[in-house]
């Protein structure tokens, strides 16, 4: 996909040079054009250097024109975005001026236009520049304003004005991209889940009673190593703290080993503060419910010909105290089943609070434990969805799918509350 990122005057300019950077590894040429306004704020070098594209800035350039023109660029671009959209080129692009390269490639475009005014807090409530939006609406109701984000600003008021962070727009971008199908790669995923910090549990725990035996069970880890990788194809930053399995570590997926159910949830809690809380928590593990009350720290030995009775304690609950502790903005839960699987998938959301239960029925050999595929229902508080038998590596993707809706939709519910 192609996107022609137009730069503009404004303190956010820096925010700008992340942008291409996200857009850059999210798979999108980009090609930057700036005003002069915005080159007192960031050089074009800068751009150059993360778009490995020299950064367009003039008008009546001949050697650029010579190269590719305003109007090859204007038919260039999948998508314009201008971020930051300062107050002035709002007013600008409302008059439909054409005195410099922006103005011109914007009446010469037929591409969607994206605007993300970033400016003090009075200069965006100003009904000049209120008006100046409305006015862009009108006459271009494709054009998507990007609401500023509301907060403290660079000059000391607090209130809305801010530019969207980076990576939030990056994602905007390509969520779109997959949506529409504009300049979609042929190859490898669309990668809507950039900037995303997502910590995955998988496999299985062992609970020792000595050294050489413990409890587990029959859990591969498959699903939670085709999550983690898919996720992390798809962009996002990805730790998976990973029971005991006999599966190579996902490609550009930091694995943390752990043993123990106990150990699984040390290894979360230290991930977890170490990134400041997960964007999402996806525990896929096949936690142990119970261990044995004393662990020998030697082998132990036949006593006669009596039988042996094992006293078990309950182990944490890792989805449950990541979920209190609301260390995830979004927590997605399993549930292993034998039967009754959507009575008990949804008495396991409400139970535990978490967004998103996949649930699996482990009793069918054909799926669930060990096989390479699955069939699940997902379960959220808005619906309830069959992803029937298919590779575990193509219901990975649903899952993510999935998470991706709901996540969207509890953010649109906090940003609206
Ligand atoms: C330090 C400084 C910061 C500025 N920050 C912003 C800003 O965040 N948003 C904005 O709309 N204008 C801002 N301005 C004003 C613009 O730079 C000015 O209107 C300029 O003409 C914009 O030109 P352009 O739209 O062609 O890039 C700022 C000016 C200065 C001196």
């Amino acid at each position: 996909m192609r996107v022609l990122l137009g730069v503009t005057g404004g303190i956010a300019a820096y925010k700008a040079a992340e942008l291409t950077r996200e857009l850059v590894r999210g798979g999108v040429e980009v090609q930057v054009l700036m005003t002069g306004g915005a080159q007192s704020f960031v050089t074009p070098l800068t751009f150059q250097a993360l778009s490995g594209r020299a950064v367009r800035t003039t008008l009546l350039d001949p050697d650029a024109e010579m190269g590719m023109g305003h109007i090859e660029l204007a038919r260039w671009a999948d998508l314009i975005l201008i971020a930051p959209a300062s107050a002035n080129t709002l007013a600008r692009i409302a008059a439909g001026l054409a005195d410099d390269l922006l103005g011109t490639v914007l009446l010469a475009s037929e591409a969607p236009l994206w605007l993300a005014p970033a400016m003090n807090q009075a200069m965006w409530r100003n009904p000049m520049t209120q008006n100046n939006v409305r006015a862009i609406q009108a006459l271009r109701p494709d054009c998507q304003i990007i609401e500023p984000d509301s907060g403290e600003q660079a000059c000391g008021d607090v209130g809305p004005g801010r530019m969207p962070e980076p990576e939030e727009l990056a994602r905007r971008v390509l969520t779109w991209q997959r949506d529409s199908g504009v300049g979609r790669p042929e190859n490898g995923p669309v990668r809507d889940l950039l900037g995303l910090r997502i910590v995955l549990t998988a496999g299985p725990t062992r609970e020792r009673l000595d050294p050489v035996r413990y409890l587990s069970n029959d859990s591969s880890g498959k699903m939670g190593y085709a999550l983690a990788a898919a996720a992390q194809q798809r962009g996002a930053q990805v730790t998976l703290v990973s029971g005991p399995v006999s599966l190579a570590p996902p490609a550009g997926v930091e694995v943390v080993p752990v043993e123990s159910a106990c150990d699984m949830l040390e290894a979360v809690r230290t991930v977890l503060q170490r990134v400041d809380g997960a964007d999402w928590f996806v525990s896929a593990a096949a936690v142990a419910d119970y261990r044995p009350q004393t662990s020998a720290t030697q082998k132990q030995k036949k006593q006669g010909d009596a039988g042996l009775t094992l006293s078990l304690v309950q182990n944490p609950d890792i989805l449950a105290t990541v979920t209190s502790a609301r260390q995830a903005r979004l927590t997605v839960g399993f549930a292993a089943e034998t039967e009754n699987l959507l009575e008990h998938a949804r008495a396991k959301r409400q139970r535990k609070g978490v967004d998103l239960i996949v649930a699996n029925n482990v009793s069918r050999p054909d799926i669930g434990f060990n096989s390479d595929e699955n069939e699940v229902w997902i379960v959220s508080a808005a619906d309830e969805t069959l992803v029937s038998r298919q590779s575990k590596t193509a219901v990975a993707d649903k899952i993510l799918d999935a998470a991706l809706a709901a996540d969207r939709l509890k953010r649109n519910i906090e940003e609206t509350v």
